[in-house]
């Protein structure tokens, strides 16, 4: 992964990340599998919730961090929203079916998914978000 070709975005507020969310939902695919990589507060979860307005995803994301899966449906695309935090080992998110969403006809996107990399396809899409100084964050994707 060449990171100096990757597109860069600075946002300023955790409106401006949900923002990108719903600009980069509008060219999701089904099938297509986002995986969120960012220290604790980098702004994932903020991502997601632009992601699933962005699909028209009826329901508002909330933080997955104690249920791991999160499913919105209604929007333009199913949105499977994992959270890999608590895991302990892909084991665990493969035992939770992980691999049929990602098979799936919807967009999943999965927080924290540098934490296990066998367990993702090699097709993901990787986005980091990096924390910069006070609300400023910087976006690769
Ligand atoms: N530019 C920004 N983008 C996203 N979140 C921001 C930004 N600036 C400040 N924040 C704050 O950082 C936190 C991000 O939380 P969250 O999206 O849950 O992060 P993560 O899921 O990566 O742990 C929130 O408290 C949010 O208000
Ligand atoms: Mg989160």
């Amino acid at each position: 992964m060449e990171e100096d070709e990757r597109i860069q975005r600075t946002t300023r507020s955790p409106q401006e990340t949900a923002a990108l969310g719903r600009e980069l939902a509008a060219r999701a695919a089904a099938g297509d599998v986002w995986a969120l990589v960012g220290e604790l507060g980098a702004g994932k979860t903020h991502f997601v919730q632009g992601v699933a307005e962005g699909l028209g995803a009826a329901s508002q994301v909330t933080s997955p961090t104690f249920t791991l899966l999160h499913e919105y449906t209604g929007g333009r695309l199913p949105l499977y929203h994992f959270d890999l935090y608590r895991l302990r080992s892909g084991e665990e998110a493969l035992a939770l079916g992980l691999e049929e969403y990602l098979d799936g006809d919807g967009l999943t996107v999965i927080e924290w998914a540098d934490k296990f990399p066998p367990i993702l396809p090699e097709y993901a899409r990787w986005i980091a978000i990096e924390l910069g100084e006070g609300d400023e964050r910087t976006i690769r994707y």
